[in-house]
């Protein structure tokens, strides 16, 4: 495995995914759940009412279970203390929620699929996890008060938002003066050889992995389309300066293949 980086972070630069030529025929490429706008957002839903019962499974297959451990990252980061209210968005089926909650903080998960809060809520069934509810709603369009939230985390959300410059807007607005902002995602690796062999794993691999154990291919073929439309981590680091923010950092993982970013609100 590639080593993590954690460093400063370098001058904006933009990442294409392959030679402009191919990327131009990529991007005409259509998947089913992908539509830029307004119909953004139900495709989206859609893909996710239908993933949802075996989305956790298919998560611990492609990623060979080190999902797990970058979620882990976010929560140390999130460097929770007694009394903290944490606001996990696009909690899906909850895994960072859960792990929030059991560090001690109040929190609460947001999503807008009635089928992945299903999963969640079953799971909180049986986990029985205190300090912790789950809400439908929009994160672009959030339900809370300016100033609300100690911590507020994203896995794996902000690049299937239709604005993620708004889920971030919003992420910044209920946070606390001080308050953690943290997002976890896909990211785009700078080394271009990493990224050509990382970007097949998603157009080959991970589809197959999708049809064979979900018995559809689109719904992960998503991944590689949806990312070719995020700007990922470099964007979401200047989206934060220019939030103010401080102590902006990236975290590449794998190489960059996923990355991290964090922030804290100028108290
Ligand atoms: C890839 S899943 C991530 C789930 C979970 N955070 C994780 O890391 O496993 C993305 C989630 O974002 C949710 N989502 C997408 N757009 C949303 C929106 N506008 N508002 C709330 N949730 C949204 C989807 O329903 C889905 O559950």
């Amino acid at each position: 495995m590639l080593a993590d980086t954690n460093k400063a972070i370098p001058p904006r630069k933009e990442i294409s995914l392959h030679h402009p030529a191919s990327a131009a025929k990529l991007r005409r490429v259509s998947n089913e759940f992908y539509a830029p706008g307004d119909q953004r957002a139900a495709k989206v839903n859609d893909l996710f009412a239908r993933i949802a019962r075996r989305y956790d499974f298919l998560n611990d297959l492609q990623s060979f279970g080190l999902h797990r451990s970058w979620k882990r990252r976010v929560v140390q980061l999130a460097q929770i203390k007694t009394g903290d209210r944490a606001l996990d968005l696009c909690c899906g089926t909850g895994d960072i929620s859960f792990a929030l909650a059991q560090r001690g903080a109040e929190t609460t998960g947001l999503d807008f699929s009635a089928q992945m809060l299903e999963v969640a809520a079953q799971r909180h069934d049986n986990l029985k996890t205190k300090h912790l509810k789950f809400l439908q709603g929009d994160a672009q369009n959030l339900p809370f008060a300016e100033n609300s939230f100690d911590i507020v985390t994203v896995g794996y959300g902000l690049r299937n938002l239709t604005s993620w410059e708004r889920g971030v807007d919003e992420m910044f607005r209920v946070a606390k003066p001080g308050a953690r902002l943290i997002v976890l995602d896909f990211g785009k690796p700078p080394n271009a050889l990493w990224r050509a062999i990382y970007f097949t794993h998603l157009r080959l691999s991970v589809p197959l992995i999708g049809l064979l154990f979900c018995g559809n291919a689109q719904a992960y073929a998503y991944i590689l389309e949806s990312l070719k439309h995020y700007p990922a981590q470099l964007a979401v680091a200047d989206k934060m300066r220019a939030l103010n923010l401080k102590n902006v950092r990236v975290i590449n993982l794998l190489g960059g293949a996923m990355a991290i970013n964090y922030g804290e609100k100028a108290g």
